[in-house]
């Protein structure tokens, strides 16, 4: 049963485009409250620069229910997830996940060899997300955020073998 609950939302997921910003701003504004709510100038900078550079990868799902920001960073050109939300009414049907691996095929396409993100240690549902998912705490990050504490977690990807 489980099962088919995860599988009960069949967004398509497919890369912004410049009418999302305000679907992304909903988005954003129901998954975040206060200091984590990223402002529309952030978020409209993001979905621009995805638009013209391939390292940052915004994608949206179901034209409304989700979205995920991520990209490559650093002299390592390692990946970072920098946003991930699904609205209330759309949770727990797997498209917290499908973005996560959306986002993570697309980083490790580009090169990545690993994966980083920060998270907040009470956010049992992202926390379990990103476990399952193949992430690893990493780092514990105290007063990480204004008002708590966070983790840094990674994902490592599997040299490609011989062939
Ligand atoms: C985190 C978030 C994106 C997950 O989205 P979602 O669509 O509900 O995720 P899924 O349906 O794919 O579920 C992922 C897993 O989390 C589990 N989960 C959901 N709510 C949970 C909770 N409160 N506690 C523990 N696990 C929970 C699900 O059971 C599922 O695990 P399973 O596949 O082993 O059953 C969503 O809760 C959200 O938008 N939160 C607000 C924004 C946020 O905190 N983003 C992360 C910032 S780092």
């Amino acid at each position: 049963m489980k099962k088919d609950l995860r599988h009960s939302f069949n967004a398509a997921i497919r890369p912004v485009r410049s009418q999302d910003l305000d679907a992304i701003e909903k988005i954003e504004n129901d998954g975040y409250t206060g200091v984590d709510r990223y402002p529309r100038e952030l978020l409209e900078g993001y979905l621009e620069a995805s638009r013209e550079n391939p390292d940052v990868v915004m994608l949206i799902a179901g034209d409304s229910a989700g979205y995920v920001l991520g990209e490559i960073t650093g002299d390592d050109r390692h990946g970072e997830i920098i946003d991930l939300a699904v609205m209330k009414q759309h949770r727990g049907q797997g498209l917290g996940r499908d973005l996560l691996e959306r986002v993570s095929t697309s980083l490790r396409d580009l090169g990545a060899a690993e994966i980083l993100l920060y998270v907040r240690t009470d956010n049992a549902a992202a926390i379990h997300l990103y476990e399952t998912a193949g992430f690893e705490k990493t780092k514990d990050m105290p007063g990480y955020y204004q008002d708590g504490d966070g983790m840094q977690m990674t994902k490592r990807f599997k040299p490609a073998g011989p062939g």
